[in-house]
């Protein structure tokens, strides 16, 4: 009797905070589909004012999930490029956007004489390609978002990475290849943020510099080696140190905010990273392998020599924190917070990326170049562990593949 009273004010109780939690999450007690990711449901209502955009660029990775929320939020949407990639993710948004052909390298033709309220910049990899577009769209076009990059930041020397911080404007003499390849990158797109500002001003430039992407839709495999790992499970390598600082981010969650922020004409330059707090590699890992339920065992390797001997610089988003690349994963988010970048939930993201990567979305070619092309991290992965039990055996003492170097 007194068990049964107990079970019933534990069910009442129970019923109770139900309530209060129904109060405060609305979504409690929806059909799964729509508990899948809330916040996004939530973002994809329709903005107050219908904006017409043109998206250079907006058929490979970023551009199809600008599209697809734009056109949620009740924008109109024309896209500019070759005509050559057709787009691997949201390809039915396609249908509703005006698809406009030419070449940044010698025809703009299909851009003059229009007029849009904001052109997105996504394709803008050649500082001429970003001159001549904001020169010729400044007098029809209201709003110049470009998408930059935290590569504008390289080399990486910072703790705490903050817009106000000066880009290298031009590349340096007496550098090496790898040196070279990044300096590039960053001198190209931190001189292309500024013919923007150039072109339109400061309150009609909108500058978005995005830390790693990663979704459905990735064509560069980097972060992807993570979900599909993962999901194999067994012994799987985990190299860097606990703490290693590592930053990365939902594609849709920048695509989706672009979109907010140019809604809400907030011209500035805004980092875009996440996740929310400072997370390091062991936390990432452990928190991406939430997606699945594969059996791992972790072989942590926190010997950055070790790691180098094995070139093992860095496996997305982990990037070895040492010399340029110190602060690459240091990079500040407060101003995009306080303007509305918003983030998935790391296991949301990661399953998401498998199921892409794992659909016909996906070439067979592709996924065996990262399952099992020579150089391919998977490939090596068997081999460094032994090696690094090799190495570690001696002192080992049941504390191998745990020790710091
Ligand atoms: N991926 C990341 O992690 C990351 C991180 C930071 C910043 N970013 C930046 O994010 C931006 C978005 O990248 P994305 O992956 O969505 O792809 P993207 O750079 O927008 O993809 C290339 C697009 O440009 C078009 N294009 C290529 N050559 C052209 C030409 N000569 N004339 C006209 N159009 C041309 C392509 O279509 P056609 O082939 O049909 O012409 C395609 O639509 C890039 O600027 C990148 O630097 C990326």
């Amino acid at each position: 009797m007194k068990n049964e009273q107990k079970q019933q004010n534990s069910r009442r109780k129970f019923i109770q905070s139900g309530i209060t939690l129904g109060a405060l999450f609305p979504l409690l007690g929806k059909p799964f589909d729509a508990l899948a990711n809330p916040l996004r449901e939530d973002r994809a209502e329709p903005a107050t004012q219908s904006l017409k955009i043109l998206i250079l660029g907006g058929t490979t990775f970023l551009g199809p999930h600008q599209i697809a929320y734009a056109l949620k939020r009740g924008h109109s949407i024309s896209t500019f490029t070759r005509g050559k990639t057709k787009p691997s993710v949201q390809k039915d948004v396609f249908k509703d956007v005006e698809q406009l052909i030419g070449d940044r390298d010698n025809n703009m033709e299909a851009l003059k004489g229009r007029k849009w309220d904001l052109v997105i910049d996504n394709s803008g990899n050649k500082l001429k390609w970003v001159k001549e577009a904001a020169e010729l769209l400044k007098d029809n076009v209201e709003l110049y978002m470009y998408t930059s990059s935290t590569g504008v930041y390289y080399p990486y020397l910072g703790k705490n990475i903050k817009e106000d911080t000066k880009p290298v404007l031009k590349v340096p003499e007496g550098i090496t290849p790898v040196q070279f390849g990044e300096y590039d990158y960053g001198v190209m797109k931190a001189n292309s943020e500024l013919s923007v500002i150039s072109a339109f001003g400061k309150n009609r430039s909108i500058i978005v510099r995005p830390t790693y992407m990663m979704g459905p839709g990735d064509q560069t495999d980097r972060f992807t080696y993570w979900p599909e790992r993962l999901a194999r499970g067994g012994e799987v390598m985990l190299p860097g140190k606990e703490d290693d600082p590592v930053q990365y981010i939902d594609v849709r969650d920048v695509a989706e905010w672009m979109i907010r922020l140019a809604e809400g004409k907030k011209a500035g330059t805004y980092n875009a990273a996440g996740p929310a707090s400072a997370t390091g590699m062991y936390a990432f890992v452990y928190g991406a392998h939430a997606a699945f339920n594969s059996a791992v065992e972790f072989v942590r390797i926190p010997d950055y020599k070790f790691l180098e001997a094995q070139n093992v610089l860095d496996a997305i988003p982990w990037i070895m924190p040492v010399g340029d690349n110190y602060g690459s994963a240091r990079v500040n988010i407060e101003f995009a917070v306080a303007n509305g970048l918003t983030f998935t939930p790391l296991a949301d993201s990661v399953r998401d990326i498998h199921t892409w990567w794992n659909s016909d979305a996906v070439t067979e070619a592709k996924r065996a170049k990262m399952l099992s092309g020579a150089d391919a991290l998977m490939t090596r992965e068997k081999t460094i562990i032994a090696e690094w039990r090799k190495k570690s055996a001696p002192n080992k003492q049941g504390q191998q593949s745990q020790q710091a170097n």
